[in-house]
């Protein structure tokens, strides 16, 4: 398998880069197998045409990177994660799509991809979870030819609806991350990605704004879903592991289980289907 040229060959499963480290630790595409519907329909809306290049970063098992090749994109997936890596490599062999591939690599440093090479650079929940947001605004538009898009899609600080809510939870049950590390969700928030993208070099009027909406199906109810995020999520491990040292697993049990009840919109009690708000940025390079 090919790495970038940043992504170190001694870099294992058990590495001590904690981002990477988090997401290996589970395994996402449980999750990921719940948000196909949704990603491909997030897709759709980008206005991919044949042999349009398309980088998709962070892209796990291909949730997006997978509806783009559909479409007809030359698709290129990087993720930091080793498994999910694989699994959209295995993903796209079985689905016979010669072109798409995975390779793993850091949104923060693409130091292996070539300047403006890319017409379309999407990062759907991806490149959020990177540390070193300046750096990974600065590399999406490197990447990105003179004249193409960037387009992310970010959970929303606060926002009411399931994946903020989650990580809201989550980090209540888990140790303060180290002192000076940016969160996430900041990525969620108009002027802090305007601020980012201004210091690479991109002027406010060239990105806009929408609040859309990403649908999680699963098949059995909600408990159900909690528990796979229990056993799978990096995050929501995590949280569950410092809770049951604290004594407190139970307590978040319940708190996810009352989340995921209350934004079920499913009337058929061995599905759950749960509606996510999310900002949707697009950057015109
Ligand atoms: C919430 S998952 C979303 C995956 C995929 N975009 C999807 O919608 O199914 C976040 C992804 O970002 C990846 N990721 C986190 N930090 C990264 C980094 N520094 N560089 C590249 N990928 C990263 C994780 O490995 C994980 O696959």
């Amino acid at each position: 398998m090919k790495r970038l040229a940043n992504a170190k060959p001694d870099d294992s499963p058990h590495s001590m880069n904690p981002n990477k480290a988090l997401w290996e630790k589970g395994d996402f595409t449980r999750i990921a197998a719940t948000m196909r519907e949704s990603g491909e329909a997030v897709v759709h809306r980008f206005g991919i045409t044949k042999g349009l290049k398309v980088l998709d970063l962070g892209c796990g098992d291909g949730t997006t990177a997978v509806p783009a090749a559909k479409l007809g994109a030359e698709v290129l997936g990087v993720d930091i994660a080793h498994n999910l890596v694989e699994a959209g490599n295995q993903r796209v062999a079985e689905l016979g799509l010669t072109n798409c591939r995975f390779q793993e690599g850091d949104a923060t440093n693409l130091e292996g991809l070539p300047s403006q090479s890319f017409d379309l650079v999407v990062s759907v929940f991806g490149a959020m979870f990177a540390p070193k947001p300046a750096d990974v605004a600065k590399e999406m538009v490197r990447v990105t030819k003179p004249g193409g898009r960037i387009i992310m899609g970010n959970w929303i600080p606060n926002d009411p609806t399931l994946v903020a809510q989650i990580l809201k939870i989550s980090s209540s049950y888990t140790p303060p991350p180290p002192e000076g590390s940016i969160s996430p969700m900041t990525w969620g928030i108009e002027s802090n990605v305007i601020e980012r993208f201004g210091a690479a070099g991109i002027p406010a009027e060239r990105i806009s704004f929408a609040r859309e909406t990403f649908t999680f199906d699963f098949p059995g109810s909600p408990a159900g879903l909690v528990d796979e995020f229990r056993k799978y999520y990096g995050p929501t491990m995590n949280a569950f592991e410092a809770a049951g040292k604290a004594g407190k697993a139970t307590d978040l049990q319940k708190e996810l289980e009352d989340l995921f009840q209350k934004e079920n919109r499913s009337s058929n009690p061995n599905t759950t289907s749960i509606p996510a708000t999310f900002l949707q940025v697009t950057v015109n390079v």
